[in-house]
């Protein structure tokens, strides 16, 4: 694409970016809506983080994506904080706005929430408890998700027990904490079982869990995607459940960031599920 003077900029801001698949994604929407616009990675240090994002905002960038380890400060130098992003405490998203204000998001819950809904339609989150793995970050957010879209039980079990309490703590949610060494009997009766752990990652350790007890009507679902279709989404295919894999997080939170910055609602689907692997 080749820019006009009036061409809109965005970009990702982390220390390092170059692992970040956000330009090729960004990249292909442009390249498909004929966006007279630009998405590029910027390598910023924590210390100079403030100052990067005031100079965006002066050159005329239309906002951001924010990445490891900005995530947390970027909430504290926007003007206006969305409510999940609040409850989170980190935002991934910024908005530039024409009144000069930032506008801070968070969208990994929506995405991840996007994505089991966009691959398992017949999916009913109220229909049973979800269990969750992992009590990081990315849990978090998962966590609020599956609350706010109706969840009326979640079981959520992690390795280090003190950070699952936490979590159950400072979250408005049903939370019930399950010790890591009893994650399979957890899985009696439930409508959902989500990895938010970095097990079964590539170079990671898999994730060892029996999914005899799983009900076959379950979802299971995966936020790691590399590799694709994971040792625990491989089991839960034979077991005979339904399985989405955790690229489409990573596409879906995206999206509300790209219709604020370049004004269209973009489109998840299989040529784009394609491009990011393969590029
Ligand atoms: P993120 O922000 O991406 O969620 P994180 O905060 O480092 O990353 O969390 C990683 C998650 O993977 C945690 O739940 C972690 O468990 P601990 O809280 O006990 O560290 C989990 N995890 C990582 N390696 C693990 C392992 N070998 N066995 C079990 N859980 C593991």
């Amino acid at each position: 694409m080749i820019l006009s003077g009036k061409a809109k900029i965005a970009g990702v801001i982390g220390w390092p970016v170059g692992h970040s698949k956000s330009p090729r994604l960004h990249g292909f929407w442009l390249e498909k809506y004929k966006i007279d616009g630009t998405y590029i990675p910027l390598p910023v240090e924590p210390d100079h983080f403030a100052k990067a994002v005031h100079g965006m905002q002066a050159m005329g960038f239309k906002g951001a994506n924010v990445t490891v380890p900005h995530k947390e400060t970027a909430l504290k130098i926007a003007d206006e904080v969305s409510a999940r992003a609040k409850k989170i405490g980190a935002a991934n998203t910024l908005v530039f706005k024409e009144d000069g204000t930032i506008f801070a998001d968070n969208t990994d819950g929506y995405g991840f929430y996007q994505n089991l809904i966009c691959g398992a339609p017949d999916w009913q989150a109220d229909a049973g408890p979800a269990v969750v793995l992992g009590a990081g970050g990315a849990a978090r957010a998962v966590l609020i998700a599956l609350a706010e879209a109706g969840v009326s039980e979640i079981r959520l079990t992690n390795r280090t027990k003190e950070r699952a309490d936490k979590l159950a703590e400072e979250l408005d949610a049903p939370i019930t904490v399950v010790d890591w060494h009893e994650r399979e009997q957890a899985l009696c009766g439930a409508n959902l079982l989500t990895n938010t752990t970095t097990l079964g990652m590539s170079g990671q350790a898999l994730l060892e869990i029996d999914l005899f007890d799983l009900p076959k009507t379950a979802l299971v679902n995966d936020i790691v995607y590399a590799p694709l279709i994971t040792n625990l989404l491989e089991k839960a295919h034979v077991h005979g459940c339904s399985v989405v894999d955790g690229l489409g997080m990573l596409l879906h939170q995206a999206r509300p960031g790209f219709e604020a910055w370049f004004g269209v609602d973009p489109v998840v689907d299989e040529d784009l599920r394609q491009y990011v692997l393969e590029n």
